[in-house]
Parts: C-alpha cells; structure tokens; sequence
C-alpha cells in the first residue's frame, strides 16, 4: 500500500491542463492502485491523477454504497481514463462539494443533473454512458480537475474569499497545534 501526497491550493499546478494517457498498461494500474489507497486513507470520494501533482487525464470514484446496519461500507471503485463528457442535461443538482486539495472547505455548486460521457475503463476498453445522481456531480468536478478547474471558481466570489479565509484561518490554528 502506498500513501502519495496530496495538493492544495494554491500550488499551480492544480491548475494545470492534464495530457492524454497514452497507454493503459501495468504502470498505469499501479498508480491507479496508489490512487484507491491515498483517497480511501484521506478519506474521500473522488481523487484525480493532478492532484497528485500527476496531470494525466485520470480520476477515480468511489461513493461507497451506505454501509449496512453492523457492517463496512461497501466498496465499488471506479475508474476513468481519458473521460470525455458528450452531452448534459438541461435539468440541474446542487450538491455541497468538497475537495481534497480544498482541505475542510464546502459550499453548493449548481451542475447539469446528469450527463453522457465516454471513457477509459481500467483495461483500456471504451466505455459510454450516462452518469447522474451523486456520480454525475462527482464525475464533472473531477473532469474539471482534468482542466485545471475547481469547485470554487463555480461559485460566486464573495463565497469563494470566504472559504479561502477559513482555509487561510485553519491552516494558522493548525500551525498553532504544531509549534
Ligand atoms: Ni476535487
């Protein structure tokens, strides 16, 4: 099992434009088995390749079906390489997002409710299909990591210096443990 850093905000290259993965092979699934491991340990949903300073064109997903009474979450990891999406529906969610590379910092973002995409599966087979719920909303943010794009820029600015102040404040009292 290996851990890999995650980044934050404001390093630049969360803004960075990941390239194509060119080959899906056993390197490949290896970062991929590093990627489940560092999201499960964070813990979170979804974790995409750049925020692991790796910008290639690459995310995972898992949602984790609620556990049952007594028991672990069931896991269903999800893997996607090269995802495209091809058409988005008129109807909208909001869901309260988060992001790893955001640490503790929430707010509700406005998405299409579901969308048709096409990708990579973890074999290098095509896959297409239509994603919506929680997983619609997951899958666009972490395309929008694919491109350089966080859930705070689509929220209004006020919002925005507001969770960048309390990221800010955290990171001081989180100094102030430390020393
Ligand atoms: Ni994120």
């Amino acid at each position: 099992m290996s851990l890999l850093p995650i980044i934050e905000i404001p390093d630049p290259v969360l803004r960075a434009q990941s390239a194509p993965v060119e080959r899906v092979d056993d390197e490949l699934r290896r970062l991929i088995a590093d990627m489940f491991d560092t999201m499960y340990a964070a813990p979170g949903i979804g974790l995409a390749a750049v925020q692991l300073a790796i910008p290639r064109r690459l995310f995972i997903i898992d949602l984790q079906d609620p556990e049952e009474e007594g028991g672990e979450p069931v896991k269903k990891p999800l893997v996607f390489i090269n995802p495209e999406i091809l058409t988005s529906s008129d109807e909208t969610n909001v869901y309260n997002e988060g992001c790893l590379s955001i640490p503790d910092q929430y707010a509700e973002v406005e998405r299409p409710a579901s969308v048709r995409a096409r990708w990579l599966d973890a074999d290098g087979k095509q896959q297409e299909g239509e994603v919506d719920g929680l997983l619609a909303t997951c899958f666009q943010h972490e395309t929008d990591h694919l491109n350089g794009i966080l859930f705070i820029d689509h929220i209004s600015r006020l919002r925005r210096d507001m969770v960048l102040k309390k990221l800010t404040k955290l990171r001081k009292e989180n100094k102030n443990l430390v020393a």
